[in-house]
């Protein structure tokens, strides 16, 4: 069966082949780095944030910002404690970018988690990373990071749009992902969520 990243390899190598202009080369890594044809809605931004206790002061990672719908939705929900820290790699996101004092934008790559953080570890991680399009070293080296960078019995969610990452996670952290799913978005997404149960010795 085919894989959505196996697809994107395929017309990027197609495309490759047959003289693909560097402008034409340089789209085709913006869509793959993007993932998404629309801003997610807000039901899923809704639904997938509701798994997540706020009530307390936390400290949140959350893996791509695109126009910042995500972050706004936990921005009014986290307490005045609470920090944010935000990898967004695409330098156009940053007109959409929020000020709130507890909010630390990095733009950069979700890779470089431990350059930038050492070995601190984050309450809850939330991502709207594409890692079905994204190259298969590039996602696994993001899920490494992610495993060593969640508190024990911290939250990861994830969403995407097929159930392809399910099986990585699944080895990463020993437990679940639990999938729900949201139907009132373009389009439907999987929305992944797994609990570090601290079983796996990184
Ligand atoms: C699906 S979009 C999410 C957009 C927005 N959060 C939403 O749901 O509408 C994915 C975002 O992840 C960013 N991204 C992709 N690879 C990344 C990486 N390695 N590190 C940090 N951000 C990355 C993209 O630039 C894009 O803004």
């Amino acid at each position: 069966m085919y894989t959505v990243r196996a697809i994107w390899e395929w017309i990027y190598e197609l495309l490759k082949k047959y003289t693909m202009t560097n402008r034409v080369k340089s789209t085709i890594n913006a869509m793959r780095t993007r993932g998404a044809v629309a801003p997610s809605s807000k039901f899923l931004v809704r639904k997938m944030l509701s798994k997540i206790d706020y009530s307390h002061d936390l400290e949140l990672l959350q893996l791509g910002f695109g126009s910042g719908v995500f972050t706004r939705g936990i921005v009014e929900k986290m307490t005045p404690g609470s920090t944010l820290v935000i990898f967004e790699v695409d330098g156009k996101c940053r007109k959409h970018e929020i000020e709130d004092d507890r909010i630390r934008y990095i733009e950069d790559s979700a890779e470089k988690i431990s350059h930038y953080f050492g070995d601190r570890q984050f309450d809850h991680i939330i991502s709207t990373l594409p890692f079905a399009s994204l190259p298969k070293r590039v996602s696994d080296g993001i899920l490494q990071e992610i495993r060593q960078h969640l508190k024990k019995n911290g939250t990861f969610l994830q969403f995407q749009y097929s159930l392809f990452s399910k099986k990585d996670i699944r080895m990463l952290f020993d437990d679940g992902p639990r999938i729900d799913f949201e139907i009132l978005n373009f389009p439907p997404a999987f929305i992944y969520e797994t609990t570090n149960v601290g079983t796996r010795v990184l």
